[in-house]
């Protein structure tokens, strides 16, 4: 009998197929020999009556739909033959709330667990290993399981596009089987208020809809669609953590109650993304009164201990300007508006404590002072995290870096969420137990439809689950990557449209002179394309050898895998000839000539439509000149000084859109709303000098501009003065 421990299984030798197991178990040993689950074998539990007859009934309910089997339930007791088997006698203490052992041997499959959660954890383990198969083999086996954190969640954001019931329960299943526990759900924001308030029926009436161009455009869930997803979760031992926002990102609240805004309003729905100035009165009593109403149907709802309040991106403008918020400030002794946020964070923290709930709000509100009771869920990397920990509060993790869900895959790969430490090393023992685990966060600013939802969760929430569930020290990329393919055809299977990750163009011309030779790295299969701009099909041409192109062609690649091909590539190469310079009867003025323009957009504006507010010059591009965070645009002009002809490579990175024009010539595009986010561009050049024109805009939160450049056999590096004058 060869019997390898977990770490040698993971270094030295692939588990059988079979155990393509996500997340992967704290300790598993294989053994020789295998189990089949087949004719002949029934569900056994100790009681029907208990965690042990329903775990068995929603596995044969799992069973039916994946392997399309139904096995015998039987009491054990009265059942002498091979058996799957749910028991708690016997089982470790040990493994606490959510452990569970799973022995694979020749009477069958036994799973014991002190506690139901345990079993139900074991339900999908079990199910992992029969798959899709009916017979299946399972190979001998002993497994002992818990997670590594107790909260490890997926944050989906309904508030930017409604998602119904149907979509959120499949959500809460996919959760599950991915040993996850928390669903929070993220209800309320500026775009749309999705929760039934009982005394507040505005919310839903105006909040729940914005005006599209399409038209009326939104939706809600009624107190008893709420109470049936909470259930649903539960009998999934998922919490549904509800998030009611305050006192920031709540325009359509304020468009449905606008008394409660420093201004009076009015106000509509919005539909534009960002961060609005508009945010509750903090210095108005009615505001209090009317969250803690909101509250009081929200904890009626939702049993979960935590309540998330949000408390993130407030702006301070409307309190600045707002004599109730002043006179708040100076009747509670405040030294600032981020005391303001801190007072009426402590207010709700307050209440929530009193009830026996506690709040739970983004790193913002360490701003000013932490609330006592607050647990702090931290987005904007760690700090957050690691501040709140070390005074001595629970925190959970989910920074932009790794757990932003709804980032491109460009900016995060399933490899970088798979490879995200929840713990940060700053911390010592004792501060570390205050991570209670961590989140990915869908947010839907980008993602009108549901299938762009699975592409954007999945497969990274797959690696995050075994992010939060797996031994840190049993955590390997290389052991994963395998696995999670042969876990991505369960998820085809229960029909989630995953991201698959495309070839990618190993050169990185756009432009080429004589010829071009276009090579395409794989991605996770064979690689189809097309050179007629249609979109690449299982029957297209299989990419083996480079493709050498000769006039101007779109070729759009795609990875086939299975029968399923998914999302292509496209790339344009256009056959161009060298540009010609502008001719100065003197060298012109060093630097880049700026205007700065003012306004809320989600694309580059029309600037021969606009007048400047302000203008300059500088060395090199960037946002320094905005001297504002938010709502502006900037435009850079000047030369470009080509030292020899050839191919020039630009860059521009940028938080929100930006594009670069040579000439009349638009050489990149990276317009639109977006994190930091880097494009690049190419112009063929004869040396000499060229008009050069920059543009970007900030439509709210964080404002980036760099503009590099990789001249012809030479490397990427940062525009310089001397790019722009003598
Ligand atoms: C957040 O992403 N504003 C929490
Ligand atoms: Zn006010």
């Amino acid at each position: 009998m060869i019997v390898l421990c977990a770490a040698l299984a993971l270094a030295f030798s692939s588990p059988p197929p079979s155990t393509a197991l996500v997340p992967w178990p704290a300790s598993i040993e294989f053994q020789e020999g295998s189990f089949t689950v087949g004719k002949g074998v029934a569900l056994t539990f100790d009681s029907a009556g208990d965690a042990t007859g329903s775990t068995a009934a929603y596995l044969n309910g799992c069973l039916a739909k994946d392997a399309k089997v139904v096995l015998p339930a039987r009491a054990a007791a009265d059942w002498k033959g091979p058996a799957i088997r749910f028991t708690t006698s016997g089982a470790d203490p040990a493994l606490g709330d959510e452990g569970y052992s799973l022995v694979v041997g020749r009477a069958g499959i036994v799973v014991r667990a002190p506690k139901p959660a345990g079993l139900f954890y074991g339900a999908q383990t079990v199910r992992q290993l029969i798959g899709r198969q009916y017979p299946a083999k399972v190979p001998y086996l002993k497994i002992i399981d818990k997670p590594r954190f107790g909260w490890r969640g997926l944050l989906l954001d309904v508030s930017r596009h409604f998602r119904d019931v149907d979509f959120v329960k499949r959500q809460i299943d996919l959760l599950a089987l991915h040993k996850m526990n928390v669903f929070h759900w993220h209800l309320v924001d500026d775009q749309g208020w999705r929760l039934e308030i009982k005394r507040y029926p505005k919310l839903t009436e105006v909040g729940a809809w914005r005006q599209e161009a399409s038209g009326r455009y939104g939706g809600y869930y009624t107190q008893a669609q709420v109470r049936e997803i909470v259930d649903y979760a539960a009998k999934r031992f998922i919490t549904v953590v509800p998030e009611i926002e305050m006192p920031g990102h709540c325009n359509a609240a304020l468009a449905a109650y606008p008394e409660f805004s420093c201004t009076g309003g009015p106000f509509t729905t919005p539909t534009l993304w960002g961060v609005f100035s508009d945010v509750y009165c903090a210095g108005n009593e009615g505001t209090y009164a009317f969250n803690e109403g909101i509250l009081e149907e929200t904890l009626a709802l939702f049993p979960s201990k935590f309540i998330h309040i949000g408390g993130d991106e407030v702006p301070k403008t409307r309190w600045q300007a707002c004599a109730k918020c002043q006179a708040k400030i100076k009747a509670e002794g405040l030294k600032d508006e981020h005391e303001l946020q801190s007072y009426f964070i402590r207010r709700i923290d307050k209440w929530l404590t009193a009830r026996g709930r506690r709040l739970v709000g983004w790193d913002e509100i360490l701003e000013g002072g932490l609330a006592p009771g607050a647990t702090v869920q931290s987005w904007r990397g760690m700090e957050g995290a690691i501040d709140a920990a070390k005074m001595g509060h629970d925190v959970i993790v989910s920074p932009t870096s790794h757990c932003y869900l709804d980032y491109p895959y460009t900016t995060t790969s399933v490899e970088k969420s798979y490879s995200f430490e929840p713990v940060p090393a700053e911390l010592t023992a004792e501060q570390a137990k205050h991570v209670l685990g961590g989140e990915g966060n869908m947010w839907a600013e980008r993602t009108p439809l549901p299938a762009d939802t699975d592409r954007m969760v999945f497969p990274r929430l797959s690696a995050l689950a075994e992010v939060y569930w797996s031994p840190k020290a049993a955590r390997s990329w290389a052991a994963f990557k395998p696995r999670l393919d042969r876990h991505l055809d369960t998820l085809a299977a229960m029909g989630v449209k995953f991201f698959v990750p495309p070839p990618s163009f190993s050169n990185d011309e756009t432009v080429f002179l004589d010829k071009v030779t276009v090579r395409l790295s794989p991605g996770p299969g064979a690689i189809v394309y097309t050179l007629d701009g249609s979109d690449p099909g299982p029957r297209s041409p299989r990419y083996a050898k480079p493709i050498v192109l000769t006039s101007t062609t779109t070729v759009k690649a795609a990875t086939l895998r299975g029968n399923a091909v998914g999302t292509p590539v496209s790339r344009t190469f256009k056959k161009v000839t060298l540009r010609e310079p502008i001719v100065f009867v003197r060298a012109p003025d060093p630097g880049l000539r700026w205007q700065r323009y003012e306004g809320r957009w989600s694309t580059l504006p029309d600037f021969d439509k606009l007048t400047a507010t302000a203008s300059g010059t500088s060395e090199t591009p960037g946002t320094s000149v905005a001297e504002r965070e938010d709502d502006y645009a900037l435009v850079f002009e000047g030369v470009f000084m080509a030292p020899k002809d050839g191919i020039y490579t630009f860059f521009t990175s940028s938080d929100d859109g930006s594009a670069l024009w040579i000439g009349d010539e638009k050489v990149l595009d990276n317009d639109g709303l977006h994190a930091v986010e880097e494009r690049a561009g190419q112009v063929a050049l004869k040396a000499g000098w060229h008009p050069i024109r920059i543009a970007m805009f900030e439509a709210g939160g964080s404002q980036a501009l760099s503009v590099s450049v990789r001249p012809p056999g030479g490397q990427k590096r940062p525009v310089a003065l001397a790019d722009f004058g003598r």
